[in-house]
């Protein structure tokens, strides 16, 4: 576990939601699915998704991570520092197009911000944001009770996005069990 992870869990329990980062099972996963090359983290925490999207994206690619977290911005901001593809915002994810500016659409928007632990309104106005762009891309966390089942965000995903499609990553290769949606909008 990582010292600075879990510090940041303790003081903001809601925003980072477990003491445990993203295992690379999942984050590998989500990475190899990226689309284009304007890519968008929310929640990037201190990169357990970002550095594999990294090792993904296209010389010519753009990577933008927002996280809210100061202190984790200030040390993916180091890893990363040798790599002109990425910038890093310590900003709400909802701030998106005031950085990037309103005509610059992500090609794949990758989220880990907890959408169970926050409040409803700022869940709407991220999925809105999350809508315009034709893949977004949020990880979850599930119980394995509901066997095969998808976890309930699978309804709200549908209600912003033409095609869903959740994918567990097996229990024994994540903890605590997760998965990731594909979600998908055709704005032609
Ligand atoms: C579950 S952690 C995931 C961190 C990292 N991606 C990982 O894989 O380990 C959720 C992250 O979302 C960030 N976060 C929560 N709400 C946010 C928001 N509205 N905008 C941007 N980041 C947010 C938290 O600070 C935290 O770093």
């Amino acid at each position: 576990m990582n010292r600075i992870f879990v510090r940041q869990f303790l003081r903001h329990p809601r925003a980072v939601s477990t003491p445990f980062e993203i295992w690379p099972s999942l984050a590998d996963k989500m990475a190899s699915n990226i689309e284009g090359k304007l890519v968008v983290e929310w929640g990037s925490g201190l990169g357990a998704i970002t550095l594999p999207i990294l090792r993904q994206l296209p010389e010519e690619g753009e990577l933008y991570c927002f996280d809210t977290d100061r202190e984790f911005c200030e040390e993916l901001r180091d890893k990363t520092r040798d790599d002109p593809r990425i910038t890093v915002y310590n900003s709400d994810a909802q701030e998106m197009y005031f950085f990037l500016g309103m005509g610059k659409v992500p090609d794949t928007i990758v989220c880990s911000v907890p959408f169970q632990m926050i409040k409803r309104k700022e869940r709407g106005a991220l999925l809105r944001l999350a809508a315009q762009s034709p893949l977004f891309m949020p990880m979850q966390y599930y119980l394995p009770i509901f066997d095969g089942k998808p976890p309930r965000m699978m309804r709200v995903h549908k209600r912003y996005f033409k095609e869903v499609q959740w994918n567990p990553i097996p229990v024994k290769d994540h903890f605590p069990p997760a998965g990731y949606y594909l979600c998908r909008n055709n704005h032609d």
